[in-house]
Parts: C-alpha cells; structure tokens; sequence
C-alpha cells in the first residue's frame, strides 16, 4: 500500500559518533566533493542506482522515492580526539591530500563534540575529548542535549544518528537489555558492564526522534529494549556492521554454491589490516564481536538443517590481524573448500586487495538518506530491508535474517516499489 511519505523538505543533520574516523571522514569528504562536482558518488546505491516502475521505465531511485539531496546535508558530530574533520581526514591516509584539499574549508568547520566514551569497552583506545558523566543515564542527558544543539544551531528539520565509531567489546545480550523499562533502569544505575556508551547514544538519538544505525557489529540497538523504543518513538534503526569487503564477496559467492548444489566443507577467511580499526581489533575483546558478526553469514545461507550432505560441516573461519604497513587498504584472502560430483574437492581462492573506507564510505551515506526516508515514510523498528548494507542484519520476534546479497537487493526494491504503491514485476528485476 501506498504511503504517505513526508517531503524531504529543510536541512538534514548527520550525527556521526566517530566523526573523526576512517569511514566518516571518507564519507564527508566524498559527500562534499559530489556537491562540488569535484568527484562521482561511486558505490552509492541511492546516487547511482537504477530501478523498474510500472511504467516500466528504468528511473534513478533518487527520483522515484523522494531522497533528501547531498547538498542539504550538514555533518557534525563526536569523537574521542578533538581533530576536526580536515586534520581528522589527513591522519587517516585514506584520501590524498589533492582530493582531500578542495573541501578543506567545509571539513575545517566539522570540529567534533565531545564523546560519549568508556574506556572499558575499547581498551586500545585513549582519547581526552570525552564527557564526563556521573552515570549512564547522565551521558544520554547530554548526548540529547547534544542533538537538540546542533538541530537548533545548524536550523536542520530532521536528524539522523550514524555510528561508524570503533568497535565495542564482545557482551552477550542479558536482562538489562531486555525492556526499555530494564535498560533505563541500568542506565540510571550506572551499570557500565552491560550498557555501553553506544547503547547510550543509540538511546538519545531514539528519544530525540532521529533514526539510529549501528555500522559496527556492537550489540547496541540489536536488544528488545531497543526495538521496544524505537517502535514506541516511532523511529527507524538500522544495522549492523556494514557489509563492505570479504562478506560482501562471501554473500555473493555462498548464494552461487548454494543455487548449483555445489558442497562445501571449509572456508578460511582472513585479513591483514593497518589502520585504527585494525587495531582496536587487536584486542580479542572487540575481536570477537566482529568475529561473530562475520561468522554469523553463511550457516544462514547454507542452510545445513536442510542440505545436511552439502552442509553440515562446513569448517569456518575468520581472522584479522593488525599489520600497520598497510592502514586502510586491507588485504583479505578466502579459501573455499568445495566439492562436486560423486565428492571430488576443488578449491577457490579469492584475494580482494581493497580499500576499507572506500568500500564503506557509500554504504554508510545509503544508510543515513534510506533511514531518513524511513522515518518519514513512518515506518519505525527495525530496518530489515536495508539488510542489503549489513554484514549482520538485525531481526526481531524470532525472524531469520536475510544475508544472500540478491535476495536483499530484491527486498530493498520492493520495499521502495511499495512505499509509492506499487508492484514488483513478474519480469526478471
Ligand atoms: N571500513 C569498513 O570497511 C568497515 C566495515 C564494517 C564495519 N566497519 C566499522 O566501522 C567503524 C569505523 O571504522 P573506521 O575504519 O572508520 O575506524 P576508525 O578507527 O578510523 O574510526 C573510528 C572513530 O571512532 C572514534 N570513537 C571510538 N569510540 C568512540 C565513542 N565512544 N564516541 C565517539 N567516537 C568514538 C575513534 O576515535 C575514531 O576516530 C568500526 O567499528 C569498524 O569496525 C568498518
């Protein structure tokens, strides 16, 4: 059915906690150069995509559901280090200088506010620029008041929150989470072992009405106290982990064993990795929340339960290893153990010699103009069907997460298709 979606009329604020970080300051950069026609949006779903109407017309989905525009975006937001956006861009190596330089100006007025932040949970990290707060509770006070700033400051209409900060240490899912009612309970508390400082901004952004998106593989919002407050403040969050280099490939290449009934019995995965990220991954804490979120994919895909001869011993496994030499460009190697007819094994080995930050940079600006659609579409809770850009999607009520890349491609468009009221197509889309 057709909705009624608000027009994307007035500035957007983007709130990136970790504005100063690799994948945010790639971001912006990219953002501010397409606005100057200084660079393409390469990589951008919502820039460059194409889509079938029912006129069967091929259309720019930028002009078939109505998308806030580059140019009515305004940046801010917090880090640990107080480096404004130019500086901050500049340490993370991963734009030249020259691409870098044309918007020097607008990075230079992206200075960050101080972050929400607890040692705790990322050990390899030693920031200044941080709040001070008595508890849990007293950071999503200010972070609100946070948010309420910049919205009045930069006269933005609407607002959305984008975590590309570092990854959080591993924590299971416990009581604390499990109600909204129990997280502010814990909040005010001051339980910092169960409510980490994203919980915390995930919680302020929600409570100020501006859609949430996890692109670590944190717990965060992926908890029923989350989901709870979302759907009750009518706000969209999205996540997690953005989907960006050797999952991306394992979503594309599990689908395709899997379709020609083809076995599998091992897939060795690993990476060597020079930058921020890679270091804060260092520490087998927040290793293991990325370990788990990578690990998450193919099982689901696979289906063992029911191709137990193709399926059910799939050995897997994923490493990251911190290797400075080489800062953002990642270097990753699979090893696929596949066997055929009557058993016989073969092998495929990939070798994705990419650009981290690059690869995230478009995901990450998807991710903010479809959930700012969402808010306005009404639609709030969990995104699934931008399931697409997340190398863990986040699902409710006992649902199963979609991972094969085709498939989230389809629900993505279908649920564009359906916000204007209309139907997929029988043709191959
Ligand atoms: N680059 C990719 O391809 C990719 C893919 C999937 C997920 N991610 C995730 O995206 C995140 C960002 O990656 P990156 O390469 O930009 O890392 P980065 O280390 O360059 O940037 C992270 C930034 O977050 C800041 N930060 C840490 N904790 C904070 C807090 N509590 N509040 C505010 N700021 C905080 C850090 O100071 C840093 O500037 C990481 O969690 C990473 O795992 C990246």
């Amino acid at each position: 059915m057709k909705k009624e979606i608000a027009k994307a009329e007035g500035k957007l604020g983007v709130l990136v906690v970790g504005v100063g970080g690799a994948v945010a300051t790639t971001m912006i950069t990219g953002v501010l150069s397409a606005r100057k026609g200084l660079a393409k949006p390469i990589g951008s779903i919502s820039q460059m995509a194409m889509m079938k109407t029912q006129d069967n017309k091929e259309k720019p989905i930028k002009d078939i559901v109505p998308l806030a525009g580059l140019n009515d975006i305004v940046f801010g937001g917090w880090d640990i280090f107080p480096e404004n956006a130019y500086e901050a861009a500049l340490y993370a190596e991963v734009l030249k200088e020259k691409d870098i330089n044309p918007v020097k100006d607008e990075l230079e007025a992206i200075s960050p506010m101080p972050a929400a932040f607890d040692h705790n949970w990322a050990k390899r990290l030693n920031g200044t620029h941080i709040k001070q707060a008595a508890t849990r509770w007293d950071m999503v006070e200010q972070l609100r008041e946070d948010i309420r700033r910049f919205k009045a400051e930069n006269g933005c209409a609407r607002i959305v929150v984008l975590w590309a900060a570092s990854t959080e240490i591993y924590v299971p899912e416990s009581e604390e989470h499990a109600s909204t009612a129990s997280l502010e309970a814990a909040m005010k508390a001051n339980d910092t072992a169960h409510v980490s400082p994203s919980m915390c901004y995930a919680y302020a952004a929600i409570a100020e009405g501006a859609p949430f998106i996890m692109g670590a593989p944190n717990l965060c919002v992926d908890i029923p106290a989350m989901w709870e407050f979302a759907q009750k403040m009518n706000v969209p969050i999205a996540g997690k982990d953005f989907k960006s280099g050797q999952t991306l490939m394992k979503t594309v290449l599990a689908p395709m064993f899997k379709t020609r009934m083809l076995g599998v019995s091992g897939w060795f995965s690993t990476n060597i990795l020079g930058n921020r990220d890679g270091e804060v991954l260092d520490d087998p804490d927040n290793f293991k929340t990325k370990e788990v979120s990578k690990l998450s994919v193919i099982h689901n895909i696979f289906e063992p339960e029911k191709y137990p001869d193709l399926y059910s011993d799939v050995y897997h496994k994923v490493r990251i290893n911190y290797y400075p030499p080489r800062k953002d460009n990642k270097e990753a190697w699979d090893n696929i153990d596949i066997f055929g007819w009557m058993g016989y094994p073969m092998q495929i080995k990939v070798n994705f010699l990419c650009r981290d930050s690059i690869l995230a940079a478009p995901i990450a600006l998807d991710l903010v103009l479809f959930s700012d659609l969402a808010l306005r579409a009404g639609m709030c809770g969990i995104q699934t069907w931008l399931s697409f850009f997340c190398k863990s999607p986040m699902h409710d009520h006992g649902h199963q997460p979609e991972h094969d890349l085709f498939q989230q491609w389809r629900i993505l468009k279908k649920t564009l298709r359906e916000m204007i009221g209309e139907e997929a197509p029988d043709y191959l889309d």
